[in-house]
């Protein structure tokens, strides 16, 4: 991870919580979120009948090529200049609505330390090339091997 400048990582910790945007909207942890119809729906030509489940699915709504350039890509700098406070149509990894995640900022303090402490503290190196495989969420079925070393 590049730090951008040091004052962002010391004081608002910006380009942090853009990496942490990017982490969630990559490698979310939620396959899908659930509703129920309460009344006929009408989307794009389809009628949802009232009572039908309907799930989300927030890595599909983070790939979308039509608003994520290079979606597989990750790139912490597509965050620069976006306040993100909730959910919007294109990001959902905390859900949406009346059932929004009530753990978002403890789940961004966490990571924000968390990733803090890795790159003051650690440097570390992928070994090998671990299978990376996108379905509804990210899984590593080789394994994904780091090797950490403590800083001097
Ligand atoms: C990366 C971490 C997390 C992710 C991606 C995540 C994601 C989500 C999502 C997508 C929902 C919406 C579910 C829906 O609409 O049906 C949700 C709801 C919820 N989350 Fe999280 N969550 C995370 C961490 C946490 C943590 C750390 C807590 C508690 C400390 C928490 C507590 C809750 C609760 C209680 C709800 C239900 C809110 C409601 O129904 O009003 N979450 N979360």
């Amino acid at each position: 991870m590049i730090l951008k400048n040091q004052e962002d990582a010391d004081k608002s910790m910006t380009f942090t919580f853009q990496v942490i945007n990017e982490t969630v909207r990559l490698a979310n942890i939620v396959p899908g979120i659930f509703r129920k119809a309460l009344r006929d729906i009408q989307f794009k030509g389809y009628t949802i009948p009232a009572g039908w489940a309907v799930m989300v699915c927030p890595p599909a709504v983070h790939l979308n090529p039509a608003k994520y350039e290079y979606p597989l890509s990750f790139n912490p700098w597509r965050w620069e200049g976006v306040e993100l406070n909730g959910a919007t149509n294109h990001f959902i990894a905390f859900g949406g609505g009346l059932m929004f995640c009530v753990g978002t900022e403890f789940t961004r303090v966490q990571m924000a330390v968390f990733l803090h402490c890795l790159v003051t503290k650690y440097r570390w190196n992928a070994i090998g090339e671990g299978n990376i495989v996108r379905t509804r969420g990210l899984q590593f079925p080789d394994s994904f091997y780091v090797q950490m070393k403590v800083k001097d």
